[in-house]
């Protein structure tokens, strides 16, 4: 192998170009490929900018000539050459007008062939991409992801930097506390018997903080949620954590929405129009079944159950008499292809949600047929036609249950007939906040009302009653940023009143000394004056995976984890020595499987 000596580089392959075409240039990077024409050997250097072509022939001195027939793929090297004009240019680089006539190249590391290749159009199966995970980083789509979300990460700094917030840390060891997600616990060495959490996010701080005189605060901060994975879901994520002072909902919103704009801007050029809409979540729910709608298709939701409820069809009739509802989706023109079996498919989809069955009416040109047929009276059929807007063509799905059953049921079939269908028009964004969210939400297995957003957000000044009269009715000064279907940030106003905090512990089931227990920090700085305040956090990575088109939050995350929560090239979690456990007074109930 060679050393470097002195030579350094003078340029990254994004900097060459045939201006620079006489001149000499020395270049750093690994080999991406090599072709030895006999006379002639070209190699193509990948460094983290791209792509430049080294190239070696008539005129090379001869042991620098040798060392380029020795090159492999992933070899790393230095090489300084003159820049010349290339004989063929190739239009798909950037660099394609020009070579490097290499005549000093130094060999810095062989390498050992890779156990896949370093190309982006090459499916290799996620398990080996993540257990050589330095390996599939040096693939382009990869690596620019990371260079993307790294240039995102500073406009976001510079966004928040120019009106005058404030980056500060917050600890990672910290205090379980109850509500919200599974947390991860760290062992106490010192005061055995004792645990740090992981933060799921830095929300007491964030609100300790204004208090404390800051006014407004971001960070870019690491959060931890024992909780199950999803193709938007990571154990270990990072948020874009904001709070700031004497603001109100609209005042929150506009900041992020401005955010948003910016970063879009700057990074993709693409305009993001404001101010948002801001939709209520009750109207969320009516209209698409979901409090994270995907506005950029119809297929909205119609409640018929004023059209069946004396209707002797029990299925629909029961549904409605027990507070629940009828509600259906018009797939406007799909008659055709929304053939019975695709409708089967369907019906076991809405079936995962909670549904007991899935009534239909398909509207062929030929054919009526519809499941409640022999069940509806004529002028029940009719009006059910009427309200849903139903024409030739048209396929009526229905769900009779408890609403939240209904919404889910159908907001999930929405989504599933717009992506088969192609329904959804690529490129774009659709930006929305929707608002005031209920305040509690019921919990069947806690049997009580658990906070919706967090136990520290207002409610709204009109529904200040509800907290101990009628908790379900209650809605909160909390908001969620939603886009294509997707959650990707939330926040709310914080209650900076201790009595009404007080409140709120108690609806949520608290005795007062388990709120003092567990709350009585917050519940005291309250005592010393705090400016009303309110904030939000964004899923930084989902941010990323949506500004650059990715399906998972794997593919713009560096080291992330996998379904079972570990992490497959350093094999995470792991067992560890008897005297650590001892240490930390810990003895382990479980018996892991010993892995190689
Ligand atoms: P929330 O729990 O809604 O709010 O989280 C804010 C945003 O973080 C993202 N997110 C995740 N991203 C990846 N993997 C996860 N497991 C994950 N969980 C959440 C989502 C979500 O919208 N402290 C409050 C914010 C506030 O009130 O200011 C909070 O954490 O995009
Ligand atoms: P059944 O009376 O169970 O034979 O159901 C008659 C039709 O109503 C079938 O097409 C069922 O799929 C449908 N159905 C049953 N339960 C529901 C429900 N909860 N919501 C909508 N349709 C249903």
């Amino acid at each position: 192998m060679d050393k470097m000596g002195d030579l350094r580089r003078t340029h990254y392959s994004d900097e060459i170009n045939v201006g620079l075409v006489g001149q000499t240039i020395t270049v750093a990077g690994s080999i991406a490929k090599s072709r030895d024409l006999g006379g002639v050997i070209f190699a193509d250097l990948r460094d983290t900018a791209g792509i430049i072509q080294l190239s070696f022939g008539d005129g090379t001195d001869k042991a620098v000539f040798e060392k380029a027939a020795s090159l492999r793929a992933e070899y790393v090297v230095m090489a300084q050459g003159t820049l010349q004009k290339r004989e063929s240019v190739n239009k798909a680089l950037p660099t394609g007008e020009v070579e490097l006539f290499v005549t000093d190249l130094r060999l810095l590391s062989g390498a050992e062939t890779p156990p896949f290749e370093i190309r982006d159009d090459l499916h290799v199966k996620d398990e080996l991409r993540l257990k050589y995970r330095y390996l599939d980083l040096r693939r382009e789509n990869l690596h620019n992801a990371l260079v993307l979300r790294s240039r995102i990460a500073a406009c976001v700094r510079e966004f928040y930097l120019n009106q005058r917030f404030v980056e500060v840390e917050t600890p990672v060891l910290i205090k379980s506390t109850p509500e919200g997600a599974r947390d991860y616990l760290v062992p106490s060495r010192v005061q055995p018997g004792r645990f740090y959490a992981l933060p799921q996010s830095p929300q007491l701080y964030k609100q300790i903080l204004m208090l404390s005189g800051f006014d407004k605060y971001f960070q870019i901060a690491r959060c931890f949620r024992d909780e199950d994975l999803r193709a938007d879901r990571q154990p270990e994520f990072t948020q874009i954590d904001m709070e700031m002072s004497f603001a109100d909902e609209v005042d929150v919103q506009t900041v992020n929405e401005n955010l948003v704009k910016e970063v879009f801007s700057k990074v993709l050029g693409i305009d993001v129009p404001t101010p948002f809409l801001r939709m209520p979540y009750s109207e969320a729910m009516e209209r698409f079944g979901s409090d994270k709608p995907d506005t950029r298709f119809g297929l909205e939701l119609c409640n018929v159950s004023d059209v069946v409820k004396n209707s002797e069809f029990g299925v629909f009739a029961n549904a409605i008499a027990a507070g629940g509802s009828v509600r259906l989706i018009n797939a406007k023109g799909l008659a055709d292809t929304l053939s019975r079996k695709e409708i089967d498919r369907l019906t076991e989809t809405a079936k995962t949600y909670g549904a007991k069955g899935l009534a239909y009416l398909r509207l062929t040109a030929d054919a009526e047929t519809s499941s409640y047929e022999k069940f509806l009276s004529d002028d029940e059929k009719a009006a059910l036609r009427t309200a849903a807007g139903a024409e030739t063509g048209d396929v009526l799905l229905l769900v009779a249950d408890a609403d939240d059953v209904v919404f889910a049921a159908l907001g999930a079939l929405r989504q599933e007939i717009a992506k088969k269908q192609g329904l959804i028009p690529e490129g774009t964004f659709n930006f929305l906040w929707v608002t005031d969210f209920p305040l509690f939400e019921y919990s069947e297995e806690d049997g009580r009302f658990v906070a919706k957003h967090h136990p520290f957000t207002m409610p709204k000044e009109e529904d200040l009653d509800l907290v101990e009269t009628n908790p379900g009715a209650c809605r909160a000064k909390a908001y969620d940023m939603v886009v294509n279907g997707m959650e990707l940030g939330g926040g709310s106003i914080r209650i900076n009143d201790p009595v009404l905090q007080a409140r709120m512990f108690k609806a949520l089931g608290f005795t007062e000394e388990a709120a003092r227990q567990n709350f009585g920090f917050l519940m005291d700085a309250y005592h010393y004056g705090a400016p009303p305040h309110g904030g939000m956090a964004f899923g930084f990575d989902r941010m990323v995976m949506l500004m650059l088109g990715k399906d998972s939050i794997r593919d713009v995350i560096a080291f992330p984890k996998v379904q079972n929560a570990g992490e497959l090239m350093t094999g995470c979690p792991d067992l560890v020595e008897e005297k650590q456990l001892k240490e930390l007074s810990i003895e382990s109930l479980a018996k892991p499987e010993q892995t190689e």
